[in-house]
């Protein structure tokens, strides 16, 4: 029997099949709604900076702050209460440490090293994940060490594996290389267990692309790049197959927990990988969404709060398990 011609359903089912049977209640809507956002589902990405008693501001993204340690354990205390599971932590590192190696990445008693005993001291629950990339400590704002404006590729990652060794040596749950250099999840993942850090978790950023949705991002961290962009390393927004091929690498390479990044221009990017890998999937939707939302609010365009938790759903609809997100807090609140 062949399929009926599509107009023909309908007309044969109509008035019998009636979808709104399903959404006339609250109650009836809720048991068969699909998907689900929790506070469990949140990464809440926090920046770090120098100094006592800082709390600044930062302009393009209202709301975020860059925190210095002193204030971040009060902080990290209401993170936890609100019942958000996860933190994802950048630091803002001075001028004068910056360098082209990186060098700075590697102190034992560097900010984000200190911001990781400090928060594992305050809530040793939490899940501590840091970001492992030179671009806040490079004097070039790239992610690599830079040899005549080109971005060493294996020089790099041998930096990136000292950096995700320090970071684990200081408390870390989880290491998050954000930088794209290929082959590094298998060094990192390699020096972790040479060097018995066997239970430190790969958070990957597998498909990374070169977005212009980072703006605020590099504000926040005054780590632009100071030439050139990061196209030879970051994705190239056109790629959809190249998103499997950078995902599956990195799991076969010992990734944990892979990302998508950025979120909501690329949800089908997410529904992809989710309908070809097994492991957990992050979105991180960038600072750039979150100004957008945050502006249109502001002039009374959008509704905020709605908005919010409809496209937080929406990464959940796509496939992803958690998400790194600026309105971890605000979400939360909202789910309690
Ligand atoms: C740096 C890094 C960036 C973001 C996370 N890690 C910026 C970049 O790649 O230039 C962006 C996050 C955001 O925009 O919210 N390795």
């Amino acid at each position: 029997m062949g399929v009926k011609p599509y107009n023909d359903y309908l007309y044969i089912m109509y008035p019998n099949q009636r979808n709104r049977r399903l959404r006339k209640s609250p109650a009836i809507r809720q048991l068969v709604s699909e998907y689900q956002l929790s506070a469990n589902d949140l990464l809440l990405p926090l920046f770090i900076t120098s100094g006592k008693q800082v709390k600044e501001p930062i302009s393009a993204m209202p709301g975020c702050y860059r925190w210095s340690l002193d204030l971040l354990e009060e902080e990290i205390k209401a993170v936890w209460d609100l019942g958000i599971k996860a933190v994802l932590l950048f630091v803002k590192v001075e001028d004068e440490l910056k360098d082209n190696e990186g060098t700075e990445a590697l102190n034992p008693e560097g900010l984000m090293q200190r911001a990781i005993r400090t928060i594992k001291k305050v809530v040793p629950e939490i899940v501590v994940m840091t970001d492992v990339a030179l671009d806040p400590y490079s004097s070039y704002g790239h992610d690599g060490i830079v040899e005549k404006g080109v971005i060493l590729n294996d020089v790099t990652v041998e930096v990136l594996c000292k950096m995700a060794l320090s970071h684990a040596q200081s408390g870390a749950d989880f290491v998050a290389p954000s930088d794209m250099m290929d082959g590094r999840i298998l060094k990192i993942r390699t020096a972790l267990e040479a060097a018995r850090w066997t239970d430190t978790g790969i958070m990957s950023y597998s498909a990374k692309y070169a977005s212009s949705f980072y703006g605020p991002f590099r504000e926040a961290l005054d780590s632009a790049p100071g030439f050139g962009d990061k196209r030879t390393y970051q994705m190239d927004p056109a790629n959809r197959l190249e998103a499997h091929t950078e995902t599956l690498r990195d799991i076969e390479e010992g990734a944990d927990i892979v990302m998508v990044k950025p979120g909501l221009a690329y949800l089908d990017i997410i529904r992809d990988l989710r309908d070809q890998v097994d492991v957990p999937i992050a979105a991180y939707q960038v600072s750039g969404e979150y100004a957008m939302l945050k502006a249109a609010a502001e002039r009374g365009w959008l509704e905020h709060d709605a908005v919010m938790m409809e496209q937080l759903l929406a990464f959940k609809r796509a496939g992803a398990n958690m998400i790194a997100t600026y309105h971890a807090k605000e979400a939360a609140q909202l789910l309690l």
